[in-house]
């Protein structure tokens, strides 16, 4: 089992509010890990302090890299730790409602893309060599969760389910 996110002994006080005592997890590759708990257990507050909204009171975190060693999050941006490999999602969702489900993905995944302003406005052959990499990756994301069919829809259109 190779570990990709390891937390050690993490507390967070707001005040004189203790809202994580002492959490220690491990989350391993391969494994899909649900965190449960009541109103106000602290679940929003673990999520926080793992992609860095917030600094956690005591406590160590580390996210592994591909090569298996651990990287510390303490201290680090949230755009940093997202570029490391940690991705969120917010308890209320904010779709970009006049783009399409393709390209509400895409946007999910901007900072594993390149290209900058001048590569935009130029369009030049990497530019848009990455572009369709990432249509293709976005698209194979859809399948995963079998949206495929929807890529083209506007996000405005569809049903929250909520
Ligand atoms: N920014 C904050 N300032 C003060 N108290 C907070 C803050 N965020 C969360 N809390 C408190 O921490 C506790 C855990 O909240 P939270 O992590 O949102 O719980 P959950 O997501 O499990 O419902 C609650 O008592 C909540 O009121
Ligand atoms: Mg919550």
């Amino acid at each position: 089992m190779n570990p990709v996110l390891e937390v050690q002994d993490l507390s967070q006080d707001f005040g004189g509010l203790r809202a994580l005592n002492e959490l220690s997890l491990t989350v391993n590759s391969g494994e899909i890990v649900a965190l449960i708990g009541p109103n106000g257990a602290g679940k929003t507050t673990f999520f926080n302090c793992v992609t860095g909204i917030y600094t956690p009171t005591e406590g160590k975190m580390f996210l592994y890299d591909r090569e298996g060693s651990p990287k510390l999050l303490n201290g680090k941006k949230p755009h940093v730790i997202t570029a490391m490999g940690m991705a969120r999602t917010f308890q209320n969702i904010r779709l970009f409602s006049d783009m399409t489900v393709l390209e509400n993905v895409m946007i999910g995944r901007h900072c594993r893309t390149r290209a900058g302003i001048l590569g935009a406005v130029m369009r030049d052959g990497r530019t848009r060599r990455e572009e369709q990499e990432s249509i293709d990756a976005s698209y194979a994301l859809l399948e995963l969760v079998r949206l495929q069919d929807m890529w083209n829809e506007t996000a405005r259109n569809l049903p929250y389910g909520a």
